[in-house]
């Protein structure tokens, strides 16, 4: 589900920064070859991504499900010139037309994709990030959160998309059988109830929360 009325959606596009012409490549692509094309971020999220991440001017930025890669690129314009961009996705199909998509792009040397299952990939990283787009499996997102939060800088930004669940959220005896509605409103509840940082729920799209992980 939209939140924004539709025309709403279109007008803010018409007066927001053009689509780079590789990501409407890619978003073209996915609609066209890839199931479930509404995961891509598309023009106005991936520009709300693209507008953090240039204020923020990352030197590490996490993403953590790739899919074709439209986010990723999104986050690396604001990349600090001699910063990386390091982007999970356990999807083995996808893994190839996404590198071509990277190589084609200015951030090709700075972007690192990694195929695997996210958890055991972050059980790696001895790192830290600057900016954190958390946007796979919902069943997962606390565990994500968890990890990911001592891995932050202090003043670092985590993005967490879907937060709304289309809505259902507000309802849960109505959607009591989408299992994904109760584990994302215990996720919305787990992030207010943590005062190491600072957030606020972005209802736009399916919900983005922006969370900033405070100095002391
Ligand atoms: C919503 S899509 C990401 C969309 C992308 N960030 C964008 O905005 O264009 C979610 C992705 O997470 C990946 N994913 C799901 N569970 C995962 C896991 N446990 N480990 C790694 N990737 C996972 C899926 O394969 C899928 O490509």
């Amino acid at each position: 589900m939209d939140f924004l009325d539709k025309r709403i959606e279109d007008y803010s596009q018409i007066f927001s920064d053009r689509e780079p012409s590789l990501l409407k490549e890619i978003h073209d692509y996915t609609l066209q070859n890839v199931p479930q094309p509404r995961m891509l971020s598309g023009h106005l999220q991936g520009r709300f991504l693209s507008m953090i991440s240039k204020i923020k001017r990352p030197k590490k930025i996490l993403e953590i499900g790739t899919y074709t890669g439209y986010s990723a690129l999104c986050m690396a314009e604001g990349l600090d010139e001699k910063g990386e961009l390091i982007t999970i996705d356990r999807d083995k199909s996808l893994y190839d037309k996404v590198s071509e998509f990277f190589n084609r792009s200015e951030y090709k040397n700075q972007i690192i994709q990694r195929l695997g299952n996210a958890l055991d990939i972050l059980s790696e990283f001895d790192e830290k990030f600057d900016l954190v787009f958390i946007d796979a499996d919902k069943k997962n997102y606390k565990n994500y959160f968890n990890k990911v939060l001592p891995m932050v800088n202090p003043g670092g930004i985590i993005l967490v998309d879907n937060v709304l669940w289309s809505g259902k959220v507000i309802d849960l005896e109505k959607h009591k059988d989408d299992k994904l509605t109760k584990v994302m409103d215990d996720f919305n509840r787990h992030i207010a109830n943590n005062d190491q940082v600072t957030k606020m729920i972005l209802p736009v799209r399916d919900g983005i929360t922006i969370i900033i992980k405070n100095e002391k």
